[in-house]
């Protein structure tokens, strides 16, 4: 199918995606791609109030497999009501975070496992992103660099983000050809450049696929 391009980006909390994401947008539109930005959890009414219930501090004792569920569950509204429409509508969808959250965060933190991407494959309809940003730093670093009050989920010990580190780690090593890993320690404009040169390449690919 001639669809919009999906792209993702992920990785440890404060490694700097939302800022490439404004950058990347605002580029793929100066060049004329209609482009929509979202982000999970959330990205729809239903999904931004199930972000609120997982990421509230005062939820404390919500079991890991809830949690797995609340996640999915908010995909699932999200790319129904939202990316796929978009995608079949030819329009560049740039997602914060997607699926591969879920499999770091819940399936390699949590240590729920295989079931966490069994449950999400349920919720995203056969859609995988077309390219994932991995933007990997320290989860130390990356905590360092936020301002503002910690999360449900940032506020969790630093094994737990380790062992997230570490699941993107794997992840990127089983999907070679979709993960790109950014080493989220160099600057912003570094960091944008090395975006920009593997978008081209993509680009070029999908160019000629639907050429031929
Ligand atoms: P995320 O969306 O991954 O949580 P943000 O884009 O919100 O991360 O960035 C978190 C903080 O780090 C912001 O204050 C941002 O300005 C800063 N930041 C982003 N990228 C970099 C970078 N490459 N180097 C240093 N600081 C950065
Ligand atoms: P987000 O607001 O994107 O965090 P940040 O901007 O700090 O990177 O995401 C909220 C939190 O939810 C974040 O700690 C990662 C976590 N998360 C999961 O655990 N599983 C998931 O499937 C998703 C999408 C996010």
């Amino acid at each position: 199918m001639n669809r919009g391009l999906f792209i993702t980006f992920e990785g440890p909390d404060g490694s700097g995606k939302s800022t490439q994401i404004k950058k990347l947008k605002i580029k793929l539109e100066s060049r004329g791609f209609e482009t929509v930005l979202t982000r999970e959890p959330g990205g729809t009414a239903i999904s931004e109030n199930i972000r609120e219930i997982i990421l509230d501090v005062k939820n404390s004792e919500m079991d890991s497999l809830t949690e797995a569920l609340l996640y999915a569950a908010a995909r699932s509204q999200h790319v129904n009501q939202v990316i796929l429409p978009a995608l079949k509508a030819s329009k560049t969808v740039i997602c914060d975070r997607f699926m591969d959250s879920s499999i770091a965060y819940q399936g390699y933190g949590r240590k729920l496992g295989d079931q966490v991407r069994i449950i999400n494959e349920y919720a995203v309809r056969g859609i995988s992103p077309d390219i994932t940003f991995l933007l990997l730093l320290e989860p130390s670093i990356g905590k360092g660099r936020i301002k503002r009050e910690y999360d449900r989920l940032e506020l969790e010990q630093n094994k737990f983000h380790e062992d997230v580190y570490q699941g993107y780690m794997e992840l990127a090593k089983c999907n070679p050809k979709r993960i790109i890993i950014i080493d989220a320690t160099k600057s912003i404009i570094e960091i944008e450049k090395e975006i920009e040169l593997h978008l081209e390449k993509l680009l070029l690919k999908k160019r000629e696929i639907y050429d031929l």
